[in-house]
């Protein structure tokens, strides 16, 4: 049936992702449950109105039965998306191991891991093997679904290894590979010991792009350095072939937000929230629960403030959601456990009998509740260690269009290029300077609030999702086009 469907008359893009934008919940032995995300990336596809987009990626469970996996196929279909159905094993080496222990920390300047060197070695290896096992996987799944002309994106840091599976199935593809994290300098790139191998590979696609342009240099920097190639203005070239390297920064889909607003359901959340935390300015911050986020330091700060200003104690809180990730891999497992050993302490010591100045949950909120609280906020807390753009950011500006709520945004963070003049831009290892940020922020005179979150708002409601993805994919058929047109020549 997905062959009939090339016949229709707009093109195909094939999305890959290591997630599918859906999880799966098995229900019984050919029966499941189907719970659609609508996280950036769907929403940003949404707005790419001339495809025809499917899915391919993993639906995050393991279903080793050909009886769960057919029927599984089948449900995710009219979703229009595939599975790439991944074992235990290799789910442990590739994705827990060799993305999230390595790569992941790696690209977010935190290095590789150090705990135990000669077992990291010899792990290493074997998770790198895994690595590149699971991408051809992915890449035999395109290719079964793959009809010619389809447009090819593939996504982020788990599929490194996937451009160049694909070129080597078909030359033809058109294939766009984007990264969603940072890429760090060509000094930390070069640490890595599959440098070479990753970086010849995401060179095999036609076209590659970042969030920011600092990340674009430091990847074409990593090719010139480390590879010998050479970095033109367009991209990077090898032996006469181009392959184009931009920045495309990705947006949200600020309407979504904006008109979530004005439901009853969200006015109520509002007027709860507001009642509940009359008398006190309120501070937010959302993160996953992840090393990069600076979640430990970002409260420290708060501390710091709380110590220095003993006349905000009892008018400030500071609401910390925290949604659990990657709870397999043990560094996930360390950090929440320091968050919850520090937050228990700051309570502990300016918490009153009817009041804490810390409220810290452990887990997401669902859309309706995100968007009140986005939108009852005094200021926001962005403070990640690095973070490749950060929507939490655009998604605070798009809900704060009454209230003009400060942002407190790291200078780490991809979002810091485009918000950084609304913002008040902060360097979060630096403990005092957020705490000194966060007192004027909250002393901040409404002119000046209201002229930063105009500035932010503007950006947030011109730059969206829609337009990052309709940008990328344009653009790549653009390269195409020019890359025929020079071969003819
Ligand atoms: C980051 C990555 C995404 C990833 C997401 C959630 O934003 O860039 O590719 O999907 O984190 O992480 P998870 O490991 O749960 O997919």
């Amino acid at each position: 049936c997905e062959r009939q469907d090339s016949r229709a008359s707009r093109e195909r893009l094939l999305v890959v992702a290591n997630r599918l934008p859906v999880s799966a919940v098995r229900r019984g032995v050919d029966s499941w449950h189907l719970e659609i995300s609508v996280g950036g990336l769907v929403s940003a596809l949404l707005g790419v109105k001339e495809f025809e987009t499917r899915w391919i990626g993993w639906a995050g469970v393991n279903v080793p039965d050909e009886i769960g996996q057919r029927a599984l196929i089948k449900a995710l279909a009219e979703k229009r998306c595939i599975p790439v159905f991944l074992d235990e094993e290799i789910v442990h080496q590739y994705y827990n191991g060799y993305c999230n222990n390595i790569l992941w920390p790696l690209f977010h300047y935190l290095g590789l891991p150090q705990e135990d060197r000669l077992a990291t070695t010899r792990s290493f290896q074997s998770q790198f093997d895994a690595y590149k096992k699971a991408n051809q996987m992915f890449a035999e799944v395109v290719k079964e679904h793959y009809v010619e002309g389809d447009v090819v994106w593939c996504h982020d840091y788990h599929l490194m290894f996937l451009p160049k599976c694909l070129k080597e199935r078909n030359r033809k593809m058109k294939v766009g590979w984007f990264l969603h994290t940072p890429f760090p300098s060509s000094e930390i790139h070069r640490t890595l010991p599959s440098r070479l191998e990753l970086l010849r590979s995401v060179l095999a696609a036609d076209l590659v792009g970042f969030h920011t342009y600092d990340y674009a240099r430091h990847f074409v920097s990593a090719c010139t350095r480390i590879l010998g190639l050479e970095g033109t203005p367009e991209g990077v070239e090898d032996q006469g072939r181009l392959t184009r390297v931009a920045a495309f920064p990705i947006g949200i889909d600020s309407d979504r937000f904006i008109r979530a607003l004005e439901l009853p359901q969200v006015q109520d959340h509002m007027k709860e929230l507001k009642e509940r935390f009359a008398g006190r300015k309120v501070m937010l911050g959302v993160d996953r629960l992840d090393m990069i986020k600076g979640i430990p330091q970002k409260i420290l700060a708060f501390e710091k403030f709380l110590e220095e200003n003993p006349n905000w104690r009892d008018k400030v809180v500071l609401l910390q959601i925290a949604v659990p990730t990657r709870t397999d891999v043990p560094e996930y497992q360390k950090l929440t456990s320091q968050v919850h050993e520090i937050v228990g302490r700051i309570n502990g010591r300016f918490g009153t009998l009817t009041a804490v100045p810390i409220h810290h949950l452990d887990r997401s909120l669902d859309f309706h509740a995100l968007c009140a609280l986005y939108a009852v906020t005094d200021v926001a807390l962005v403070t990640s260690l690095r973070d490749g753009m950060n929507l939490v950011s655009y998604e605070f500006v798009a809900c704060q269009a009454s209230k003009k709520g400060v942002l407190i945004l790291s200078e780490f963070a991809g979002a810091a290029q485009s918000l950084g003049a609304g913002a008040i831009l902060v360097n979060p290892w630096n403990v005092t300077e957020v705490a000194s940020s966060i007192g004027y922020a909250l002393n901040m005179p409404a002119d000046e609030r209201e002229k930063r979150h105009h500035h932010n708002f503007v950006h947030v409601t011109t730059h969206t999702s829609q337009e990052w993805a309709a940008t990328f994919v344009s653009e790549l058929n653009d390269t195409i086009v020019e890359a025929q047109l020079r071969t003819r020549q």
